[in-house]
């Protein structure tokens, strides 16, 4: 038994594979831990520990950091908004909380870093990260700028991925915890208007996915939660404040104007409270769960999705609460 093992024989041949040297698809050899429990320990209280949370200023991010703050959790938040920033951030204080405020832009691996080191400076420490700050923006795929393409994938996309770079090793290196990436549904679906936000979100349910397996093998001591909203009622519909070098009101979730848009800002103002999105989070960090969807009546949407793609045919376009329900 030694690094001839394939990724497929550790997983089919747990027993037999305890403390095994293996070979991940060429990465190094590293130690396979046969802990019975594939997945580790749930990190069930929450009181001290240290959490990062990005996107913190607005909608379900605000409503992540207060959650935590009420569970006891001290806290690094981050926006590119300054101003609201800290208006959290001061808010949680008023309470009691341990918060520091760091403005960071997560399409900036060096920005995120600072906010690690944030942590590491503030507290000393690394438990719980919340990859959650994103935008939206869409259209029609063909006239979608290369900019706003960028953009989103830069901020939905490169903003997990750099928090996974920064936070996992310190999350890894302060002996274990949780990482909570926010997909959306339309990281299972494909609703059309929306390509580049479909794109970024698809990308970080899989990404989740990848680093959960790898974790688990290497570190089952570090959670992880892809979390899979619904409409929630955030200012996700006016992400365009956030886009560099763009006014108000040029580019939407689901494009630049027209009834998709008009339609997309009424489900998010009548969407779910995003206090109760993170309620779902913390319990999910509690009990060790992989995939929060928040809104459990869009699966047959999955279902039907993934049924049609099978068969070879084009899936129907189906946005939940609209058109096909
Ligand atoms: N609201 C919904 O219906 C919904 C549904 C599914 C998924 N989501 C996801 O939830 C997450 C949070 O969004 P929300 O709905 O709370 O919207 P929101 O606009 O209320 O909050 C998003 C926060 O991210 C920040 N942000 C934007 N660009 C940033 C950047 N480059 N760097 C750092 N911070 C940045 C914003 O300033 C804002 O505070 C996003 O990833 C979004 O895609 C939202």
């Amino acid at each position: 038994m030694g690094n001839e093992l394939t990724y497929r024989e550790v997983v089919v041949g747990n027993e037999r594979s305890a403390s095994a040297e293996v070979d991940v698809f060429g990465c190094r050899p590293t130690t396979w831990r046969e802990t019975g429990d594939e997945l580790g320990d749930a990190v069930d209280d929450l009181d001290g520990k240290v959490g990062v949370v990005t996107g913190a200023a607005s909608g379900i991010g605000r409503s992540l950091a207060l959650a935590f703050a009420a569970e006891g959790v001290r806290l690094v938040l981050a926006d590119i908004e300054s101003d609201p920033l800290e208006a959290v951030a001061s808010e949680l204080r008023a309470t009691g909380a341990d918060v520091f405020a760091v403005t960071a832009d997560v399409s900036d691996a060096g920005d995120v870093e600072r906010i690690g080191i944030a942590a590491d400076d503030v507290f000393g420490a690394l438990h719980l990260a919340c990859n959650n700050a994103g935008v939206g923006g869409g259209g029609l795929s063909w006239e979608i700028d290369l900019e706003t393409w960028r953009w989103v994938l830069g901020v939905n996309l490169f903003g997990v991925i750099h928090g996974i770079h920064s936070f996992v090793p310190r999350i890894i290196a302060s002996g274990g915890g949780h990482v909570i990436n926010t997909a959306s549904m339309a990281g299972l679906t494909s609703n059309p208007g929306m390509g580049p936000y479909n794109a970024s979100k698809h990308a970080v349910v899989t990404i989740s996915e990848s680093l959960a397996l790898e974790l688990a093998m290497v570190h089952p001591e570090v959670g992880v939660t892809v979390l899979c909203p619904g409409w929630v009622r955030t200012q996700i519909n006016r992400s365009d404040r956030n886009r560099p070098g763009v006014s108000a009101g040029e580019v939407g979730l689901g494009g630049e104007s027209g009834s998709l848009s008009r339609m997309l800002d009424h489900l998010i103002e009548t969407g779910m409270d995003p206090d109760d999105v993170a309620a779902l989070v913390v319990d999910a960090i509690q009990t060790r769960k992989f995939a929060i969807l928040t809104h459990p009546d869009w699966s047959d949407a999955v279902s039907a999705r993934i049924d049609r793609l099978l068969v070879g045919e084009l899936p129907e376009f189906r946005l939940p609460g609209t058109l096909t329900d």
